[in-house]
């Protein structure tokens, strides 16, 4: 019964030939479309929480999270090559382990795509406020500019004027974004050149003025929270966290199709576009714990306390009145980070670049969303007249509003590092999946043709499966418990209604000529 169910990879390779995209994209384009995909909320937000759970041992942190993106992506490229069609880990589950655990990898994704839409989106709301703030003196109050506080556990949220009740920026920027995907723009490779340069810009500025005046014993104590502390604590708990910052990889995966010789440019762009990022990320994490300093807040019984819950909050702003806040506090860790050395100006830059950089992320991961939801629905798992196209824009516009109000919301009541957090816990299920498939499918249908063989496939493949389950466990405990509640809200839906409307189960096998992949969008693009 698990198992049953196999989508027929013929059939979905069938309808990929029909397609046929151009094979254009050569390494350096792969690279550059993976830095555009990567490089976002997790390293200008993010990096203040990544601080609180490990200090200096930050820098850790970004290594081993970055080497099971690097693991991980290697296999997502075999299966990304083979089964070239849209709905990535979904369809690749499909074809290998059956529709049910394919109905959770997609319904896991959910957790990828939109609630780290949300995440980026309350990132932004922080950028943008901070840079209003530092340029016109004008702060909006913090109950409209920030979601409810949450307790230690998690459980309970703290609402009210001084904590924080609603996210406004937030939404704003996640309704913008919706409008734009509804009337059909998508990203064009010029505007996404454009947007990495600024934010390579951003970065590389950060890293020239604050490297050379950081000061050793701002390294020390270098791991303050051990290797593994509690509830997401220590140097892998951060590993757990920081990957949000490498997500967005699988872009490069997906575009495999589009490749020149993609045996040779897909690894290339991949282990490219993250080897790059790492080092920008080291180099920044350093940067900021060497210059402001990076120890973690701790409260008056000198325990550290969890970047999320409401004792944190409170003491952040016990410390912000005394104008004693350290960086860990800030909700734009980079550009206080060059407020506090004195360079102002171009600290509000930083603030600009990742103001303008940020909403590309979200448009990506919206967009992304709505293809997996379009391909789950043609599937006839889910109610396909949300996959109806306007007729007008020619877009999947219900499933696009939807997902933009589902976006809006959790962006308007959840911190940024807990959003990060559950969607890591999605990203890590699918990838863990996906680890898994490669093996299998090389067991059980060896001779396909694979365009990209995973170097090393019986070694990568399970530490990718070993490093994404690893990671999991290292969540804070909210994040780890939302996947299996997820899960289990996910299988009734699949019991009481996918199930039954399934193609596959009633037989209908088609192939879709004109809308193989994507959702239609209408051009001209952003
Ligand atoms: N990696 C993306 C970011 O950090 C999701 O915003």
């Amino acid at each position: 019964m698990i198992f049953d169910r196999v989508k027929s990879l013929d059939a979905i390779l069938a309808t990929a030939e029909k397609k046929s995209l151009h094979r254009s994209l050569g390494a350096f384009q792969l690279t550059m479309l993976g830095i555009g995909a990567i490089i976002g909320t997790g390293i200008f937000v993010l990096t203040a929480a990544a601080a609180q759970k490990a200090g200096p041992g930050m820098m850790v942190s970004f290594m081993v999270a970055g080497f099971v993106c690097a693991v991980a992506a290697l296999c997502y490229s075999e299966l990304a090559s083979m089964v070239p069609v849209s709905g990535s880990a979904y369809t690749y589950t499909y074809a290998v382990m059956g529709e049910l655990l394919a109905w959770m990898v997609g319904w896991a994704l959910v957790l990828e795509y939109a609630v780290a839409a949300s995440a980026v989106c309350v990132g932004w709301s922080g950028y943008v406020m901070g840079l209003i703030k530092s340029t016109t003196g004008f702060s909006l109050p913090v109950f409209l500019s920030s979601g409810p506080a949450w307790g230690l556990d998690g459980f309970m949220p703290t609402v009210d004027f001084a904590h924080g009740i609603i996210n406004l920026p937030a939404i704003i920027v996640a309704a913008a974004v919706t409008w734009l995907l509804v009337i059909g723009t998508s990203e064009s490779a010029k505007v996404n050149a454009v947007l990495v340069a600024v934010k390579i810009i951003a970065l590389t500025a950060f890293i020239v003025i604050s490297l050379p005046i950081i000061k050793g014993e701002n390294f020390t104590p270098f791991m303050p929270t051990g290797l593994m502390g509690h509830d997401g604590l220590g140097v892998i708990g951060a590993a757990a966290s920081i990957f949000f910052a490498y997500v967005g990889f699988d872009a490069v995966s997906t575009a495999a199709e589009e490749t020149k010789n993609p045996q040779r440019n897909v690894p290339i762009g991949l282990i490219g576009s993250l080897a790059i990022c790492t080092i920008f990320y080291l180099l920044v994490a350093a940067g900021v714990i060497g210059t402001v300093g990076a120890q973690p807040v701790r409260d008056l019984a000198g325990n550290v306390l969890s970047p999320d819950g409401l004792d944190f909050a409170n003491r952040c702003a016990a410390l912000t009145a005394a104008g004693e806040a350290p960086i860990v506090c800030s909700k734009e860790a980079l550009a206080e980070t060059l407020r506090r050395i004195d360079f102002g100006l171009v600290g509000d830059l930083v603030g600009l670049a990742a103001s303008i950089a940020l909403p590309s992320v979200i448009l990506m991961m919206i967009y992304g969303q709505t293809r997996i939801f379009f391909v789950m629905a043609r599937d006839g798992l889910l109610p396909e007249g949300l996959a109806d196209v306007h007729p007008k824009y020619k877009t999947p516009w219900k499933m696009t509003i939807f997902t933009g109000i589902c976006v809006a919301v959790a962006g308007a009541f959840f911190p940024v590092g807990q959003l990060a957090d559950i969607s890591n816990s999605g990203t890590l299920f699918a990838f863990f999946m996906v680890a898994i498939a490669v093996m299998m499918l090389r067991r059980t249908d060896p001779g396909r043709f694979r365009p990209f063989r995973t170097p090393l496939v019986w070694v990568i493949a399970p530490v990718a499966a070993i490093g994404c389950l690893g990671l999991y466990l290292n969540l804070p405990f909210v994040a780890k418990m939302v996947l299996p509640v997820w899960g289990a809200i996910g299988l009734l839906i699949y019991f009481f209604y996918s199930r039954g409307h399934s193609h596959v189960g009633r037989g209908l096998i088609e192939v879709h000529e004109e809308d193989a992949d994507v959702p239609p969008t209408a051009l001209p693009p952003i």
